[in-house]
């Protein structure tokens, strides 16, 4: 069996009672939420009710029906983006983005004509917030961010930024895709105006679940993105305004909301703390047991100290695809190329073959590292010539 380190692409595996709720939800409820009265919609209704309140309390936020279901992060970010700029608003992001938040911003500018930059962050992989407040214009209406790097796991001086953010009046958003379940995240205390989370990652739910929290600030000035049936106010032809319905037309996934609920009481049993500090340690001996072998070149926050879990790097004279193919054949998931991240590729220095990425979970054990560092050794005397 493969040991698993693509836990940045999604993690692997699942808590098991994550698996047994979805599954006792398919087999025994079934119902679907808000569209009658029978047992089984109103369980489920029950269920998702105890999701958003789950979700609320975790990110410290205390209005429950501001936490919105998506189908994942980027229909979150894509909701957020669209329905919030207008033409000519100003936008600042980072050089580290994702396409996720990068590809929605390119459209609203041809589109739409949004002023938008990007802010160069270092080659270690942060930005500094003084770079965001001196790029600061009248119309500046947004700053939107990674709270860590997909590609190099490092973490972004949010709260920082929140506070310039603050003083200057600007929505502030943050893609939580690579952190939320491996740092703690208060809402309030990095002032966002909304957070975009997926389920699938850290938060050990199921693919095909994520969504975001909406400050009351900023849903009044959001418009639904995305509109059709809501199981309330059947006999309008519009869109509800209020919340969580502005935001969540169609059938959820309700299966993929029980299975991240489950995922949120799995992390709060074992304690966030505890997961961070274990993650943390397999990460350091990865990376360190990494630079050790040498003639690897690693990319990012060489303290491995300001990082989630996941490790870029490349072998002296070998193309990551290669490097990558060697690891699988041996056993050692990875994901390797551009991460959906060319611009946090072109930051680090790996652009456009990029770089092969290993990414740590709970579900790690030393052991699985000590393996994926001796076939790190082989793959040094077996690929260079
Ligand atoms: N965004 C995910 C990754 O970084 C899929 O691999």
């Amino acid at each position: 069996m493969n040991i698993y380190l693509d836990n940045a692409s999604t993690t692997f595996p699942k808590p098991k009672s994550v698996v047994d709720s979805m599954y006792n939800y398919m087999v025994n409820v079934g119902g679907n939420a808000n569209r009658s009265n029978n047992f089984n919609a109103l369980e489920s209704n029950r269920e998702i009710f105890l999701a958003r309140e789950k979700i609320a309390k975790f990110f410290n936020f205390e209005k429950i029906e501001n936490v919105i279901f998506t189908n994942n992060i980027t229909t979150s970010l894509n909701i957020l983006i669209k329905g919030l700029l207008k033409p000519n608003d100003h936008v600042l992001t980072s050089s580290l983005e994702h396409n996720s938040v990068v590809r929605p911003l390119i459209s609203s500018k041809e589109k739409l004509g949004i002023d938008l930059e990007f802010v160069q962050a270092s080659k270690e992989g942060f930005v500094n917030p003084k770079d965001f407040e001196k790029r600061i214009k009248p119309n500046t209406k947004l700053i939107i961010l990674t709270h860590a790097s997909n590609v190099i796991g490092t973490i972004q001086p949010i709260k920082e930024i929140g506070e310039i953010c603050k003083e200057h009046n600007i929505f502030f958003i943050i893609d939580s895709a690579q952190s939320a379940g491996t740092v703690p995240i208060d809402f309030k205390e990095l002032n966002l105006s909304a957070l975009a989370f997926t389920g699938h990652k850290s938060l050990f739910g199921p693919q095909g679940i994520g969504g975001f929290i909406i400050s009351d600030e900023l849903n009044e000035v959001c418009t639904p993105f995305i509109e059709g049936g809501t199981g309330s106010l059947s006999h309008d032809i519009y869109q509800p305004n209020f919340l969580p319905d502005k935001f969540e037309s169609g059938t959820l996934n309700i299966p993929g909301i029980i299975g991240l609920s489950a995922g949120i009481d799995f992390i709060n049993n074992e304690g966030l703390e505890k997961i961070s500090k274990k993650n943390k340690a397999l990460y350091k001996k990865l990376s360190k047991g990494l630079l050790d072998i040498g003639d690897y070149i690693v990319y990012g926050d060489l303290t491995f100290e300001n990082s989630t879990t996941s490790l870029s790097f490349n072998l002296k004279g070998v193309d990551p695809s290669e490097l990558a193919f060697y690891l699988e054949d041996n056993g050692i998931s990875n994901r390797s190329g551009l991460h959906c991240a060319p611009n946090c590729h072109k930051t680090i220095g790996s652009f456009p073959s990029g770089t092969v990425r290993l990414s740590i979970s709970y579900f790690n054990t030393e052991d699985d590292i000590d393996k994926a560092l001796e076939v790190l050794k082989s793959a040094k005397k077996n690929l260079i010539f």
